[in-house]
């Protein structure tokens, strides 16, 4: 398996494309924004573009679907059924997330609508790309829909913005909901080995073991609502 990460948005989110050494078969895991970049690195190494995976479908992870189905129109576009409603309300996401509408403009968040998802996919089916198989798990918490992918064979697992190095996604935002989070965590991720690569949707990869040894969300030193 080949990770090539690209850091896109103001957000600084990773856009990542994940590839079988073997085949060549690749998909795109949340293409943040419009890149060039992430376009030539696929053509350059004369990848097979199967799917635009989407873990969720905030503007930060999605905002590069349009540009990646232009690209390579032959490959799926796949997101969780029940995250649907917020995918397909990109345009609105800047302003729900209390930007003024002046700002857009300048952070590069004005969206037209994103393409239609080619299929919706379900907690516990697989996805094959190549010699990799991708392992769908249905984590909700940050958004309602957000999946997960793990790979057994190569100790990997995307997390999104469900778990992050040292901390967890955000609750406060449409569909979020604190307990399911850590819950989610605790059933689809931490249910992991902790050799497990933890590759997030922002900020520097993890482990599984470090995760559930040094994370405050998951050892208990933070809980909301106690004293
Ligand atoms: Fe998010």
């Amino acid at each position: 398996m080949i990770v090539k990460t690209f850091v896109l948005t103001a957000f600084q989110q990773n856009t990542r494309i994940v590839s079988c050494e073997k085949t060549g078969k690749a998909i795109c895991i949340d293409p943040g924004e419009p890149s060039a970049d992430v376009a030539g690195y696929i053509r350059e190494n004369r990848l097979d573009l199967q799917a635009v995976v989407l873990t969720h479908g905030h503007l930060d992870h999605v905002g590069g679907t349009t540009f990646m189905h232009t690209e390579f129109p032959d490959a799926e576009i796949l997101l969780h059924k029940e995250e649907e409603g917020l995918y397909y309300a990109l345009p609105q996401q800047p302003l729900a997330m209390g930007m003024s509408p002046h700002q857009l403009r300048a952070l590069g968040m004005e969206y037209d609508d994103p393409p239609r998802s080619t299929r919706s996919v379900e907690h516990g089916e697989t996805l094959d790309v190549g010699d990799l198989r991708f392992e769908i798990r249905h984590c909700p918490g940050h958004t309602l829909g957000h999946i997960v992918l793990a790979e057994q064979n190569e100790r990997a697992v995307f997390t999104g913005d469900c778990l992050f190095s040292g901390t967890i996604g955000r609750t406060d935002l449409p569909g979020g909901d604190y307990e399911r989070l850590i819950d989610s965590i605790e059933k689809n991720v931490m249910t992991l080995d902790d050799d497990f690569t933890v590759m997030c949707g922002h900020g520097p990869d993890t482990t599984v073991g470090r995760e559930r040894s040094g994370n405050p969300f998951l050892t208990g030193l933070y809980q909301i609502g106690e004293a």
